[in-house]
């Protein structure tokens, strides 16, 4: 039998024609904001906005708390495109399709992705309203979207996932992080397929295999960035404690609220990090 051949490159790229017929500026940076975390969309200067639903073969995203569209605009004067609200496994995309975006940006250009999202904690030094700068992840999700035939005009069959997360933008978030006077700390990521949260025997299996905090997004896209050599930061807003580590039941109102109140201290260490690495 023949393999399945999705033209994924091509779906892609046709995205790519779309966005750069209606911009101006090429951006160097894409971000992918979390729950709660899409203000730095707001904060664009000479913005434009684009739905997802307007770009050729984008998925789109129901979640609430997530806008669903792309804004293009400068943070800091660094031409940026910020995606505000992404698509979920959870919600019966493919891996595929959720990190279709990622593809469409390489091939717009850019080289580095910023990726942020609401996370539970699963180390007992942290709490809610902590920001972690993700340093690995482990990929529980029992799925990979790059499973199919290689897309060789990305990248080559079996990626390195040595340095996932950019161990030079991570000494960069630091600096920034330092300079600001913003605490944060720095772990492993846990990614899981969701929707439902974790049981506490689960949470003490993620702990003891390695993770500091655990969520249901970043693992997918941050494999295909990889793929295609894009350089990747991530952060972690700490938003509840993961399940048995408080006597609190998960809901997702915490998650916005906690999202919600750090939303200055992040917003600022992003900008910073932007300005950062235009200066490299
Ligand atoms: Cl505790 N678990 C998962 N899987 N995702 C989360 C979370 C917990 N808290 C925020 N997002």
């Amino acid at each position: 039998m023949a393999h399945p051949t999705s033209d994924l490159a091509g779906r892609a790229q046709a995205s790519a024609d779309f966005l750069k017929a209606r911009i101006t500026d090429a951006p160097r940076i894409a971000m992918i904001l979390g729950s709660g975390l899409g203000a730095i969309g707001d904060q664009l200067d000479d913005a434009t906005a684009i739905d997802y639903a307007e770009i050729p073969n984008f998925p789109v995203s129901g979640v609430e708390g997530h806008k669903g569209r792309l804004v293009f605009g400068r943070l800091e004067g660094v031409p940026v495109v910020v995606m505000q609200g992404r698509s979920h496994f959870y919600e019966g995309w493919s891996m595929q399709e959720v990190t279709f975006p990622v593809r469409a940006f390489h091939l717009l250009g850019i080289d580095h992705l910023v990726v942020t999202n609401s996370a539970g904690g699963i180390n007992a030094d942290y709490k809610p309203g902590d920001l972690m700068i993700i340093n690995d992840h482990i990929n529980f999700t029992g799925q990979n979207p790059l499973h199919g035939p290689n897309e060789d005009a990305f990248g080559p069959r079996f990626p390195d996932m040595s340095d996932p997360y950019s161990a030079e933008l991570r000494q960069l978030l630091h600096q920034v992080a330092h300079s600001r006077d913003i605490a944060v700390k720095e772990g492993v990521y846990a990614g899981v397929a969701g929707p439902s949260y974790e049981t506490p025997a689960e949470v003490r299996m993620l702990r003891t295999l390695g993770g500091d905090a655990v969520g249901m997004s970043t693992v997918p896209e941050v494999i295909v960035a990889s793929h295609c050599g894009m350089k990747v930061a991530g952060i972690s807003c700490i938003t509840n404690y993961a399940a048995g580590l408080s006597d609190t039941k998960l809901h997702h109102d915490e998650v916005k609220e906690t999202a919600d109140r750090v939303r200055e201290t992040f917003t600022g260490l992003v900008r910073g990090l932007v300005q950062a690495i235009a200066h490299t």
